[in-house]
This record gives C-alpha cells, sequence and structure tokens, in this order.
C-alpha cells in the first residue's frame, strides 16, 4: 500500500496568511499542519508516502520534510502539480509511483483524534475497490454528503444545498489501482476541477465503494473557523493517538 497526500491548492480562503506560505504548513498548536496527515499515514504502516503540492511555496515542504527522517521514513516522495486542477487531478501525478498498488490518499488539511490502522490493514489484505470514511456532523453543506445503504454507499453529493444525510465525506480515501483510470475519464466540474467526489461516485457507481463511520474528532482546516478549531483540538485533546477509530 503507498501513501499520497494532497497539499496543493491556493489557500485563497486563508488570505492574507496563504501569501507567505503553503496552507499545509501553517502552524496548528505545535505543529505544522501537514505532520498530522503524515502522521496518520505513518501510523497506519505505511513506508512509501508521496506529497503532492504546488505554488510558489514547493521547495518549503522539501526543507521542512526533508526524507522523513523524523516520521521513521527512509525517504519521501515529491511532485509537483502546475496550476489548481483539483484533487483528482494531484492524485493522477501519483500513478507511476502506486506502480499498480492500492493507494491511501490524505487531504493535506485533514486532521483525526485516533486512526484509520485497521481499515487501511483491512483494505490492504482485499487490494479491490475503494473505501471513504464518514463522520455525523451538524452541518455537512460545506462537504461532500454520502447517503448510505448497509454497507455500501449509494452516493456522494458534492456540498449540497439540502443535505440528504449527516454523513460527511472525510479527507482520507482509499483506492485500488484502478483508481488512476478512473482519473483519466474524468471531466472539470462546475468550478474547473477534476473532483475526488466524480472518483469516488464511479467507484459507487461499480458497486465497490465501501465505508467506514469515523469515533472521535476529525476536522479540515481551510477556513479561519476550522483553523482556529484544529489548533483548539490538537492543544485540547491531541490528534494521531493510538485508539483506533475507524
Ligand atoms: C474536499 C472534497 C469533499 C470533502 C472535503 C473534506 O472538499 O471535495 O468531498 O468532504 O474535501 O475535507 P474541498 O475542501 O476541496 O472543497
Amino acid at each position: 500500500m503507498k501513501g499520497v497526500i494532497t497539499a496543493g491548492g491556493t489557500g485563497s480562503r486563508l488570505q492574507p496568511i496563504t501569501k507567505i506560505t503553503n496552507k499545509h504548513l501553517l502552524p496548528l498548536y505545535d505543529k505544522p499542519m501537514i505532520y498530522y496527515p503524515l502522521t496518520t499515514l505513518v501510523q497506519a504502516g505505511i513506508e512509501d508516502i508521496m506529497v503532492i503540492t504546488g505554488g510558489e511555496f514547493a521547495g518549503d515542504f522539501l526543507r521542512l520534510l526533508g526524507n522523513g527522517a523524523e516520521f521513521g521514513l527512509k525517504r519521501l516522495h515529491y511532485a509537483y502539480q502546475e496550476g489548481s486542477g483539483g484533487i483528482a487531478a494531484a492524485l493522477a501525478l501519483a500513478e507511476d509511483f502506486a506502480d499498480g498498488e492500492p493507494v491511501a490518499v490524505i487531504l493535506g488539511d485533514t486532521i483525526i483524534e485516533g486512526n484509520v490502522n485497521r481499515s487501511v490493514a483491512a483494505f490492504a489484505e482485499a487490494g479491490r475497490g475503494a473505501k471513504i470514511f464518514l463522520k455525523k456532523i451538524d452541518e455537512p453543506r460545506r462537504f461532500g454528503v454520502a447517503v448510505v445503504d448497509g454497507e455500501r454507499v449509494t452516493g456522494v453529493i458534492e456540498k449540497p444545498d439540502v443535505p440528504p444525510t449527516d454523513l460527511a465525506v472525510i479527507g482520507i480515501y482509499l483506492y485500488d489501482a484502478r483508481v488512476f483510470d478512473v482519473i483519466k475519464g474524468l471531466k472539470p466540474s462546475a468550478r474547473g476541477e477534476l473532483e475526488i467526489t466524480d472518483v469516488n461516485n464511479t467507484y459507487i457507481e461499480w458497486g465497490e465503494m465501501t465505508y467506514s463511520i469515523l469515533q472521535g474528532w476529525w476536522t479540515d482546516a481551510g477556513t479561519f473557523p476550522s483553523l482556529l478549531r484544529a489548533s483548539n483540538l490538537v492543544a485540547e485533546t491531541g490528534a494521531n493517538k493510538d485508539e483506533p477509530v475507524n
């Protein structure tokens, strides 16, 4: 199993602070934001990890993370995304790196209280299909929202005005190697991006998308309220704990 962290984007909702650095390098309490998703992958036993970023501060990732020795890694891989084509366009850059293996993808601003080790291990063993992680929240409109039926996901709707459920899709995704062919068939969405939700809906159409409902807290950090919330959660209760939350 390979790991991919998407850490590009312009951080437009965090202006002016993202004028001088990449969003994923901002502090969350006592560490740069990207430390948390990187820890999530390392905790799950993933040793081959690629960081995909872009923009004018890409070099700062190398200065901060180097070969990942601080995380017990032998090396880290990097890819550079030109422009802002969306999460799926970023993931496409990892095709050669994945080399036919399944991939665990985590968005660089996804911070969780526990770990997803159990799900990653089970997925690596099965090696086929896809899995998303869901969290019950009060206001899911800002996220992808999932509809489920028993073990299967039956649909994901990206930022719906009227959410059909309270199940937000968090930024951790497990895919088999077919994901790269799925991305090649995508068309840009209304916001001009290749959407990870469209990737997920393809696996759903195939009847091959499973899910896990996350326990413990989860937050993203792409807006000022969520950035503050993330720092407070990390400071008050800690992130990436030993307890499985999947
Ligand atoms: C992305 C996904 C969305 C998901 C969210 C999680 O949204 O498109 O489905 O719920 O990440 O953080 P974005 O932050 O790119 O708008």
